[in-house]
């Protein structure tokens, strides 16, 4: 896992290309104070979370992608990708940010950023 760059480009930040996140893995962007995720699953999904797990703040880049979810390195919470939600009897929500690919590359939307 490594910090990328951030270009900015109107309302849609550039964060790399999509072959820098691993299958089943996650690359960290880093905008201020705000650490974010993005996570790549098995069929090549996208998915922007802060890398911070609703628990005690376990970093989730370095969690176990499945199923449309990540479990986090610490405890084994797992986390929803697309809602942010700790599942099963866990409670708590990891915030999500907009990941759009375009021509191999991932933007996110500045307006969440703010
Ligand atoms: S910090 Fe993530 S499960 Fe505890």
């Amino acid at each position: 896992m490594s910090a990328v760059n951030v270009a900015m480009s109107q309302d849609w930040i550039d964060v790399g290309a999509t072959e820098e996140v691993p299958q089943r893995g996650a690359r960290c962007v880093k905008k201020g104070d705000l650490t974010i995720a993005i996570f790549r699953t098995q069929d090549d999904q996208f998915f922007a979370l802060e890398d911070k797990c609703p628990h005690k703040h376990g970093p989730l880049s370095q969690g176990i992608v499945h199923d449309g979810c990540v479990t986090c390195p610490l405890h084994n919470w797992v986390i929803s990708l697309s809602s942010g939600q700790a599942q099963g009897a866990d409670e708590g929500e990891t915030r999500t940010f907009t990941v759009e690919v375009r021509d191999g590359r991932l933007l996110l939307d500045l307006e969440e950023l703010r």
